[in-house]
């Protein structure tokens, strides 16, 4: 997705080799514009799968997710990582462990919102080592629902979890997939074509 990618060369930061910094539209400061064609994208990408329902994660999933449901005009749900006052009752849950921050969550979802006749398209912002959507997808299951697919604003093609979810089956769509971030430069990989990468 070309407006995102142009974004990402002028507004990211890059961190390390394997952390780009997007706080300026996508982390903190969210660009309401660029959500928006985001979540244009994800509908037309997923228009055919007969989608019920997004499901995403807090926070940074929810600005995209809310965008590709108004589009595809179905309703979105954050799993929560904290215990939550009102949401005690008849969760399904989640262990994801990151192993960028070296930490456990337990992630949850009420029942009342994910049935068996239920078509999820999981959305998340990054894609590195794939714990999130896992995660996500083990709720979805819990609740007896399909999943059509996850699509991912940037995938980090150089970390493990793209493969990890292809190879389990899923169709992942990511609307940017970095190369690499080495010596502080970002390069994408193109679609489709896996060696292309400017
Ligand atoms: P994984 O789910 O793919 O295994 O990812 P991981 O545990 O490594 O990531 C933990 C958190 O760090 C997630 O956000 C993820 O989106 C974010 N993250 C991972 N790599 C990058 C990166 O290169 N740049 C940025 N900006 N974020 C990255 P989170 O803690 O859940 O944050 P938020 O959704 O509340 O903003």
């Amino acid at each position: 997705m070309d407006l995102l990618i142009q974004t990402i060369k002028e507004e990211g930061i890059v961190l390390s080799d394997s952390v780009l910094k997007v706080d300026s539209f996508l982390n903190h400061q969210i660009n309401p514009q660029l959500m928006f064609e985001i979540g244009k994208e994800f509908a037309n990408r997923f228009k055919e799968d007969g989608i019920t329902k997004i499901v995403t994660i807090e926070s940074s999933g929810i600005a995209p997710s809310v965008m590709a449901g108004l589009q595809l005009g179905i309703p979105v749900i954050f799993a929560r990582k904290k215990k939550s006052l009102t949401l005690v009752n008849d969760l399904l849950t989640a262990k994801v462990y990151s192993f960028t921050k070296q930490e456990s969550n337990d992630i949850s979802v009420s029942k009342k919102y994910i049935n068996e006749n239920d078509r999820v398209l999981i959305i998340d912002d990054f894609l590195a080592n794939g714990q999130a959507a896992i995660g996500l997808a083990e709720i979805v299951k819990q609740a007896n629902a399909e999943i059509a697919g996850i699509g991912i604003v940037i995938e980090k093609g150089f970390q493990s979890g793209g493969k990890l979810l292809r190879e389990q089956g899923y169709r992942v769509e990511s609307l940017a997939t970095i190369h690499s971030l080495n010596e502080g430069k970002v390069t994408f990989t193109l679609d489709k074509t896996e060696e292309a990468v400017r």
